[in-house]
């Protein structure tokens, strides 16, 4: 048996937000992230919409990108405090993310990070409260996603937590929030959005269900991204509903190695932070020509050529034209096309690779790579990868 889980109510359209105002509750806590939604007004917008709903609402301001154990903890200390019985998280995928761990500690103060840590193994929610959130980051869809990822700085590790529980009661994708994004955040989340749609589509979770969600995300990624990075808010607003289809997707038939490798690689050279839809942008052609070793993957992946009518008369052919394709959208968008061309020194990366390799190979999305892979293969592809080469292996 298979499950699909997606948000009970989704609204969407520019102005959706307002949507708000028909929630029912009595106090409402906000997430938000480090100042862009209050500097576009859509905070101040939040809090009276609520206030209309007859709410008393309270603030927690500050959620980092990349948010830690600490901040999910202090969040949830506030809401013990205030006990919202409505969380709305407003942002990028760091704050709804940091609030989705910190619904799960108000609901549960007992639980510790560690059950959580353990993939499907959350406590029931709502019994508290009610989660909405609100994108203004066109990529991660954590607003309609079973996932959360929060980082542990002391030890250094990103840890995903999974569970259809976390997954929000309402999603409110208004495009007006996507559109003050500065062009570089709309091109990593814009590959984001594309990388969730592939790898959904070439999962070994992949149904019928998924399938038709991540064709459609590609396509319109394919078709809307370009001009949204140059500045054209109707893209824009495509874009917004793009990677909310995508996550639909992913959220249900899961993902693959591009983003094993994403995970282990975004905090781990001295040189600087990869963000994580750079990385997915620039892992993706080479993880696709390795998968496509495996048949099933490899026609699964000319299925997505023919579906946004590249050229090719085989699927080999129609496999490489969308590598080109994602090469292509790569230097359009600014994204390096090698982890060297990002800056990553090479002592750093060689002294680096192998260990990096081997957590990348145990990180809980490789499970539903289409093709399997060892440490030793994973290093090679990393290799590849920082010298921007094809992958024939
Ligand atoms: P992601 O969706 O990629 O996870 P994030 O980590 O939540 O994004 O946010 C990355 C950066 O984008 C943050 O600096 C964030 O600013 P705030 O922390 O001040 O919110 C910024 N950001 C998010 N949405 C934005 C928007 N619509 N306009 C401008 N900046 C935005």
């Amino acid at each position: 048996m298979m499950r699909y889980t997606v948000p009970r109510d989704l609204y969407f359209g520019k102005g959706s937000l307002e949507q708000l105002k028909n929630l029912k509750g009595s106090k409402a806590i906000i997430v938000v992230g480090g100042g862009s939604m209050k500097r576009g007004g859509f905070l101040d917008q939040a809090v009276s919409y609520l206030e209309e709903a007859g709410m008393e609402v309270k603030l927690f301001e500050g959620v980092e990108a990349d948010p830690s154990v600490e901040t999910v903890m202090r969040g949830a200390e506030m809401m013990k405090e205030f006990e919202p019985d409505v969380i709305v998280s407003m942002g990028g995928g760091s704050p709804i993310d940091a609030a989705k761990a910190m619904w799960a500690f108000y609901e549960y103060p007992e639980v510790t990070f560690e059950d959580l840590c353990i993939p499907f193994n959350f406590p029931k929610l709502r019994t508290k409260a009610i989660f909405v959130a609100i994108p203004s980051t066109s990529g991660t869809a954590t607003e309609v996603t079973a996932f959360s990822v929060i980082t542990d700085y002391a030890k250094g590790i990103k840890y995903p937590l999974a569970d259809f529980e976390i997954t929000p009661d309402v999603a409110i994708v208004d495009p007006a929030l996507a559109e003050t994004m500065p062009a570089k955040l709309v091109a990593h989340t814009g590959m984001d959005a594309l990388t969730h749609a592939v790898e959904a589509y070439v999962s070994t979770m992949n149904g019928p269900f998924t399938d038709p969600l991540a064709l459609r995300a590609i396509e319109m990624v394919f078709d809307y991204l370009p001009t949204s990075f140059e500045g054209n808010m109707e893209s824009r607003e495509q874009m917004h509903y793009a990677q909310c289809l995508a996550g639909q997707a992913f959220s249900n038939a899961l993902l693959g190695i591009v983003h094993s490798m994403a995970h282990k690689t975004g905090a781990a050279f001295e040189g600087g932070h990869i963000p994580h839809g750079c990385a997915n942008a620039m892992y993706l052609p080479a993880v696709i020509e390795f998968n496509s070793k495996d048949e099933t993957a490899m026609k699964r992946y000319a299925d997505i050529a023919r579906f946004v009518k590249l050229e090719g008369s085989t699927d080999e052919e129609l496999m490489r034209a969308l590598v080109k394709k994602i090469r292509d959208f790569n230097v359009l968008l600014g994204i390096p096309a090698s982890l060297k061309e990002f800056g990553i020194p090479e002592d750093e990366f060689n002294a680096k690779i192998a260990n990096i390799s081997e957590l990348a190979v145990g990180d809980a999305c490789t499970g539903t790579n289409p093709r399997s892979i060892d440490p030793a293969t994973m290093e090679k592809l990393f290799r590849a990868i920082y010298e921007g080469v094809s992958v024939d292996f």
